[in-house]
């Protein structure tokens, strides 16, 4: 079955569509549509993990997130045959609900194995450049899977928020499409990303930077709204605000300079540009930034994993950018060391033109774990990896 799946493409689906999907579309609609598309990227994915280098396969951490993707693998397909009568339609959305706790720890896991692979000495460039190929396929997966089950659980499910839910006043607001905001306001989840990595700064320093945010480089207290996921925005911000707090108080023991924020809307991009004077970084470690084996600070400890540590892991820049990527945007650093460090979220201004963007498995993809990295070259562009190398396979048909 998962030869049969990872034959075909995944379908990738725009900001607009899952809105219009959302508004318009039947659960039975929206099932038969899930039934396929789901173990299409589960399987593309899967088959890329059993190309991963024998020594990260034999961690003990790999082994389990392998178990449960074929778990959900297996789950998901039983309702291939299944007509979309009720009951069957509220047993695929508890399934997913499963799933997707079921999932929950997957970033932390599979971390963790990568982690015992570095504390066994067996890393080379050419694993570590084949890690980190995967780990922004693997995750980028991992989002578009995770995007496709909140939409149909959200909407269809029994939780405040569904359909009904927004429908009768209750829920989310009421103008929530699943997880999307069709007037998601960029100014106020700024404001709270930023209090709540103030709060762990101030835990950390007893001391934190100011938030100064303007629009078009004029101080504003206006919303500015944009078609999107809050929480996916929300996520690179909280991001970016904890490395910027951390480089700020560390370079200032008295009054930290305040971190600015710019917010400015273009015809094709929302760009958020986040800049600190926390002292930079220089260029030689800024090509490291996007590592996920990459971190300046100390690694949490795994006894104290109760407390949200301010930065640890290294994931926080890798991560932030695949959302950014995710529909089509991007997330990009400037720094000037000895001053500080610009950071710009790059956001697709119209809904049509933020798609999802996918990793593909395909008989390309095989090679990029094998070959050694190429040898440095100062004319050439740094492949990116989170593109497709190539579109050689049909996509399974649907109506969405
Ligand atoms: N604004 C900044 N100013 C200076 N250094 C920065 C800045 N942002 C990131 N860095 C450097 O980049 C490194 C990687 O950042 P990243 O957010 O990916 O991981 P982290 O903060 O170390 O851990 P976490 O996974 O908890 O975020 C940091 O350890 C830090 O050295
Ligand atoms: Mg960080």
């Amino acid at each position: 079955m998962l030869d049969f799946y990872s034959q075909f493409n995944p379908s990738p689906l725009s900001i607009k569509q899952f809105i219009d999907f959302g508004l318009n579309a039947c659960e039975r609609k929206s099932y038969l549509f899930l039934r396929k598309e789901l173990p299409v990227r589960l399987a593309n994915i899967m088959k890329e993990i059993a190309l991963l280098p024998d020594n990260l396969l034999r961690m003990p951490s790999l082994g389990l997130v392998n178990q449960w993707y074929e778990r959900s693998f297996e789950e998901i397909i039983e309702f291939e045959k299944k007509e979309p009568e009720p009951p069957v339609l509220s047993q695929f959305c508890e399934r997913l609900v499963h799933i997707r706790n079921r999932h929950a720890d997957v970033v932390q896991t599979m971390a963790q194995g990568v982690l015992e692979l570095k504390e066994s000495h067996e890393v080379d460039p050419g694993i570590e450049n084949s890690i980190q190929y995967f780990l922004d396929r693997f995750y980028m997966s991992r989002i578009s899977i995770r995007m496709l089950i909140n939409q149909h659980t959200l909407l269809f499910g029994d939780q405040l928020g569904s359909r009904q839910a927004s429908v009768n006043g209750m829920g989310n607001g009421g103008r929530h499409i699943g997880s999307i905001d069709p007037a998601c306001d960029v100014a106020a989840v700024v404001r709270d990303a930023f209090e709540n990595a103030r709060f762990l700064c101030d835990r950390y320093y007893l001391a934190s930077p100011e938030l100064e945010l303007m629009q078009d480089g004029r101080p504003s207290d206006q919303p500015m709204p944009i078609v999107y996921v809050p929480s996916h925005l929300y996520h690179m911000l909280f991001e970016l605000f904890k490395n910027s707090m951390r480089a700020v108080m560390e370079s200032h023991e008295n009054t930290p300079p305040p971190i600015q924020v710019n917010l400015i809307r273009g015809r094709e991009d929302v760009s958020v540009k986040i800049s600190d004077r926390g002292g930079g970084i220089s260029r030689s470690v800024s090509d490291l930034l996007f590592k996920y084996m990459y971190s300046t600070a100390p690694q949490p400890s795994k006894s104290d994993s109760h407390n949200v540590p301010l930065a640890g892991y290294g994931y926080g820049l890798p991560i932030s950018r695949l959302y950014a990527r995710y529909f089509h945007g991007d997330l990009v650093l400037v720094s000037c060391e000895g001053f500080g460090t610009d950071a710009v979220i790059y956001l697709k201004a119209l809904s049509n033109e933020a798609n999802e963007l996918l990793p593909i498995f395909n008989r390309t993809s095989s090679k990029f774990y094998r070959t050694a990295p190429a040898a440095a070259d100062w004319s050439g562009t740094v492949p990116n990896v989170s593109r497709n190398p190539s579109r050689d396979k049909p996509s399974l048909s649907h109506k969405a």
